[in-house]
């Protein structure tokens, strides 16, 4: 098995021409595939939909791409755009290793079993994501104030869930993000103003939220909100 930690010391005693040959091996290969194996063992797949095609009996450079739910940039290199993992019957909490395929632009987990925290550091595991869907699962908790450095987002979907406590206003910094949808959980407090055109049905059936675009919050001003606070502009 390739990693870069086995293959440097050896590479560096070849000459130049082995080298780089041997560079796009140790390097460009090994990250992506170790980022599925970590995805597939933290992952339940009962009804084996997915898990059973990924079977990395085969790591040439194209062979993942073939995957269940796996799209990659090039069909002959490893290296996955997209993980659409929708409706596939799995179980377990949010899966380990995605920081490992470290050019992911899409993840969608929609509809299946999975429950617990959505990862406090989201951002270190797919910084680069321009579409997160974790919606229909039974994730809990809060959501994390770091999806606000996952700035690519522009389509951030989270309904139906367990999720409790506030909007972090910061996902109003969000500025690509034209489509969030946090329905059917148990969220609270004020709604942050987004830049995006968001609907009532955004955020329907959270017995606790309010402001625009539903009704305003009993009490309060508009300006205790900290996403509206940062968004309001100095003229002065
Ligand atoms: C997977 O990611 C971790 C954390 O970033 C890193 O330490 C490890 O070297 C990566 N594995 C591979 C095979 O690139
Ligand atoms: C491994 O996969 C590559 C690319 O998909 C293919 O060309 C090759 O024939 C496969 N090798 C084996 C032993 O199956
Ligand atoms: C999110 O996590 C990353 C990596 O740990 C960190 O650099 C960033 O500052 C965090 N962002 C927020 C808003 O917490
Ligand atoms: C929702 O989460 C709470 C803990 O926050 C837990 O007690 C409850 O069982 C969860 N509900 C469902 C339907 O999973």
């Amino acid at each position: 098995m390739f990693t870069a930690m086995k293959c440097r010391p050896s590479v560096i005693l070849l000459h130049t021409l082995f080298w780089f040959s041997l560079d796009g091996i140790c390097y460009s290969t090994p990250s992506d595939i170790e980022c599925l194996k970590l995805i597939k063992k933290s992952l339940k797949d009962p009804e084996k939909n997915l898990l059973d095609s990924w079977t990395f009996d085969n790591t040439s450079e194209g062979s993942i791409c073939k995957y269940n739910g796996v799209e990659c940039w090039h069909p002959d290199e490893n290296k996955v755009l997209n993980l659409r993992l929708s409706n596939m019957g799995l179980q377990g909490q949010f899966p380990s290793g995605l920081e490992n395929c470290t050019s992911l632009t899409g993840l969608d987990l929609s509809s299946n079993n999975l429950f617990g925290p959505i990862p406090v550091d989201i951002a270190k595991e797919i910084p680069y994501v321009t579409s997160l869907d974790l919606s229909y699962n039974d994730f809990s908790g809060k959501i994390p104030v770091n999806l606000s450095s996952c700035t690519y987002l522009n389509s951030l979907k989270l309904q139906h869930n367990n999720l409790t406590g506030q909007i972090p206003g910061q996902l109003s910094g969000l500025s690509r993000l034209t489509e969030f949808d946090v329905s059917d959980n148990h969220l609270s407090g004020p709604i942050p103003t987004f830049q995006a055109k968001l609907t009532q049905s955004n955020f329907a059936n959270n017995a606790g939220l309010c402001g625009a675009p539903l009704d305003a919050c009993a009490g309060t001003s508009k300006k205790v909100n900290a996403g509206n606070a940062h968004q309001e502009e100095r003229k002065n």
